[in-house]
């Protein structure tokens, strides 16, 4: 590190936020050019980043106190499951998502539901009055939550190392700035500063602190993904700005699971928890249409049940289209040239456009055996009956693989009235069903006899 005189400097690249001692033309860890940058650091102390140090040297790791069964619920199931059983004392979650999705209203939505917590609510983004328009749209209890209408985060922690909140909200991380770096506001030197102070403020007084990033139409928090690390929780919001369905998901978190995900609606009077996703991503239209299949899957500890839908067309220019929402267009590729090779279906000719209802987007690899299905009937024309779902994995040759929990998901199936599960032949389950009938199925072929040809 560089020093001179009183001054320090650093130098880190605004793409990927790696930091060097010095200048250089290419960023050695990402590549790209030009893309290394200054940041003058103030004399006295060293450079430590955002996390504040113990101050004593090493201890035995028996003894420190891990906190993290010190959580705050926010009186918000679907919040509280998605964070690892409430919010630790002094972290510093992200909620990040798309302009208009819904993170200002979910985040004045938690201090209504929680007159008993002290709230400071920091706005940058709009005025005292429009959050009280909002907050008047909300149900709830407003007695406990103070307003803070300022960018500068010198002034924002000051005021909440007054203050002492139980929790704070920053809205949003691209508003503020420090008055320590030249930049504008948004810039990524801005970014990194603000979110390195905030978590070191969470740190050093236990203030549990939400900060509010919009994402870019990449799908990056705040251009590059420099916020991501220096948060301990990222969430993010998803979904279609049309449908009222919106998807939380926890894409980095410390003190729990990321494979978690909360579902919210939209209501004229804000976010509504979703407790039972099963029941609302299940499909809305008429019995007896080709091209739909329902897949059981896992959203890390909790099973649902959602539709995928298919349409299978003769392709009118030379090449076929194909398309994917909410599920990897690679994947749906690799299924499609399984079915054309091992099974026999000639699809090299076809439009295929794929979509999993309600704007989820999907990695469970059980939706696979879903997919297939759901291809297989809009290319047939033959609708599968509404009382079947499915889950399992295909494979390269064709193979239907087992899939995890799938005890869980035959429950759920179940549970929610399901008459038919067609799983891999190789699941072991030692639930025994007393509804439900378990189809095994071993490839595709066997699949589609099972399905089809009854
Ligand atoms: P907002 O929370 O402002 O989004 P973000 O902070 O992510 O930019 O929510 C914006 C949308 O939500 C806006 O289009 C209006 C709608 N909305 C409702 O439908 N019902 C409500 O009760 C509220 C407060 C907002
Ligand atoms: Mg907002």
């Amino acid at each position: 590190m560089a020093v001179t005189g009183k001054q320090k400097s650093v130098w880190f690249c605004t793409n990927c936020g790696n930091e060097y001692p010095k200048w250089m033309g290419r960023c050695p860890a990402c590549g790209e050019w030009n893309t290394i940058v200054e940041k003058k650091i103030e004399s006295g102390g060293k450079f430590r980043g955002g996390m504040p140090v113990s101050g004593h040297g090493p201890r035995p790791l028996n003894e420190i106190d891990s906190g993290a069964d010190d959580r705050i619920s926010l009186n918000n199931n679907e919040l509280d499951r998605i964070l690892g059983g409430g919010m630790v004392r002094g972290s510093l979650v992200l909620i990040g998502g798309e302009p208009g999705i819904g993170k200002s209203t979910l985040s004045l939505q938690i201090p209504l539901a929680n007159p008993s917590l002290k709230t400071l609510y920091v706005t940058g983004e709009e005025s005292e009055r429009q959050v009280k328009m909002r907050a008047d749209r909300l149900e709830g209890d407003a007695s406990n939550c103070q307003i803070y209408s300022e960018t500068s985060i010198e002034d924002i922690v000051g005021q909440a190392r007054e203050l002492m909140p139980d929790l704070m909200i920053v809205d949003s991380v691209q508003t503020m700035f420090t008055e320590m770096a030249d930049s504008a506001p948004g810039s990524v030197t801005q970014i990194k500063e603000v979110a390195s102070r905030l978590l070191r403020l969470a740190k050093e007084t236990g203030i549990p602190i939400i900060l509010i990033g919009h994402i870019t139409k990449e799908g990056y928090i705040a251009g590059p993904k420099i916020l991501e690390h220096i948060v301990d929780v990222v969430l993010q919001f998803e979904g279609e700005n049309r449908g009222a369905y919106r998807i939380l998901r926890s894409i980095k978190n410390r003190f729990g699971s990321t494979s978690e995900l909360a579902v919210f609606e939209m209501t004229g009077h804000g976010l509504r928890q979703v407790e039972n996703p099963s029941e609302l991503l299940i499909p809305m239209h008429e019995a007896g249409l080709s091209g739909t299949a329902i897949s059981a899957m896992m959203d890390g500890t909790r099973p649902f049940l959602f539709e995928v839908q298919a349409l299978v067309s003769s392709a009118v220019y030379g090449t076929a289209q194909r398309s994917a929402t909410g599920f990897d267009a690679r994947r749906l590729n690799m299924l499609l040239a399984v079915l054309e090779k091992r099974a026999g279906f000639k699809l090299a000719q076809k439009d295929v456009f794929l979509n999993m209802a309600g704007g989820l987007r999907v990695s469970d690899p059980a939706c696979d055996l879903a997919v297939v299905s759901a291809v297989l009937s809009s290319n047939f024309d033959f609708p599968i009956q509404e009382t079947y779902c499915f889950a399992g994995e295909v494979g390269l040759s064709g193979e239907i693989r087992p899939v995890s929990q799938v005890d869980r998901r035959v429950m759920e199936a179940e549970r929610l009235g399901f008459g038919k599960i067609f799983i891999s032949s190789f699941s072991s389950s030692d639930f025994k069903p007393k509804k439900i009938s378990v189809v095994k199925a071993a490839d595709i072929p066997a699949l589609v006899k099972a399905l089809f040809r009854e």
